[in-house]
């Protein structure tokens, strides 16, 4: 005799605490625990004199942590667990604090309107940011794709290139990590004015810097700078409509030589936009920060490439939920 399968409410309750889980994390983050516990386990007297934060009111994040896996407990010591101590303790191989920072910051207070932005279609978050959360916004935006950024070297082989022009280039991590692998490539950051200005004292900072040029402007107003054989667009389409990528990729387009080849880096999804689970959620963010942001496929993206004067050649693996479509001009 079979039995029907017992339907649980656990699913939705897992979901809609979803806010909680994030909110300790950031907090947990943004008080130094993780980074509080990298020399090891501590008490939580010891917790205390580490973070500042009161022992009844630090024990509530800790065990928070503890019970969703970041941190080890046993009695009244705590550790980092592998997934903290890897990337949340600031001594480990990467590091995703300006990550959770960017997210409690910026995105979180975004979210809030949520419900506004999928009921008016207007983007909810501040579009001028202040200089101190552009910051944010950008190494928020590099620690998350610093998995990516470093993979596309090793991805894409660049050694036929010249000059690569990267469009929305944000902090520059991606273009630094590929002009560091490519020593012979010279390399163009094009974006907003406030983000080049993030930008332009890493390049000065950096020897790659001597091969690479940032110029400031919007890439919808002002002439996508000319002469590159390679051009990058990472990240980027996702916050616009459709209608403004096509824009983008033929004002691109009219501005590269017979040849060139276009990679865009981006969370591009299935025909239905559900898998990567991530990239699903995702499109709320892109939605509520421009109004017409969205996650689309990679079946969106070739049609609007044909449509643009480009061909597509191949889709490669990047890190995560990141792929880069790679095209050549067409014609
Ligand atoms: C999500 S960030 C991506 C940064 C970087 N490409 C990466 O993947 O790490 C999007 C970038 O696009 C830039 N951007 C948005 N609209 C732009 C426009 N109209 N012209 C130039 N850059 C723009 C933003 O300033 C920001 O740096």
């Amino acid at each position: 005799m079979s039995t029907a399968p017992q339907v649980t409410p656990e699913r939705i309750f897992q979901i809609a605490s979803g806010f909680m889980a994030a909110k300790h994390l950031f907090v947990a983050n943004e008080v130094g625990l993780f980074a509080g516990l990298s020399a090891g386990p501590a008490t939580l007297d010891e917790l205390v004199g580490r973070t500042g934060i009161a022992r009844s009111r630090l024990r509530v994040l800790a065990d928070a942590m503890a019970a969703l896996g970041l941190v080890e407990r046993e009695g009244d010591r705590y550790e980092n667990g592998a997934v903290a101590t890897t990337f949340l303790s600031g001594e480990g191989p990467a590091d995703l604090r300006p990550f959770l920072k960017f997210w409690d910051r910026l995105s979180y207070p975004t979210w809030l309107n949520f419900e506004e932005a999928i009921r008016t279609g207007r983007g909810q978050s501040s579009l001028q940011l202040s200089e101190e959360e552009e910051r944010i916004f950008l190494e928020g935006v590099e620690a998350i794709q610093a998995g990516p950024a470093t993979a596309l070297p090793d991805a894409y082989d660049f050694s036929g290139h010249e000059r690569i022009l990267d469009l929305g280039g944000g902090s520059g991590s991606w273009l630094v990590a590929i002009l560091q692998r490519y020593p012979k490539l010279r390399g163009t950051l094009f974006d907003l004015p406030e983000a080049a200005g993030v930008a332009r004292p890493r390049f000065d900072e950096d020897p790659v810097g001597e091969r690479a040029e940032v110029v400031a402007g919007d890439f919808f107003e002002r002439p996508i700078p000319d002469g590159h054989d390679a051009v990058l667009i990472a990240n980027v389409i996702h916050l616009f409509s459709a209608e403004h990528n096509l824009e983008l990729l033929k004002r691109t387009r009219e501005r590269v030589p017979d040849g060139a080849r276009l990679l865009l880096a981006d969370f591009w999804t299935d025909p239905t936009h559900t898998q990567p689970t991530l990239a699903a959620l995702m499109a709320g963010e892109f939605l509520s920060i421009t109004g017409e942001g969205d996650v689309y496929s990679q079946e969106e993206a070739n049609r609007w490439l044909a449509d643009t004067g480009w061909s597509a050649l191949e889709q490669k693996p990047l890190a995560g939920p990141i792929t880069v479509l790679v095209a050549e001009t067409r014609g």
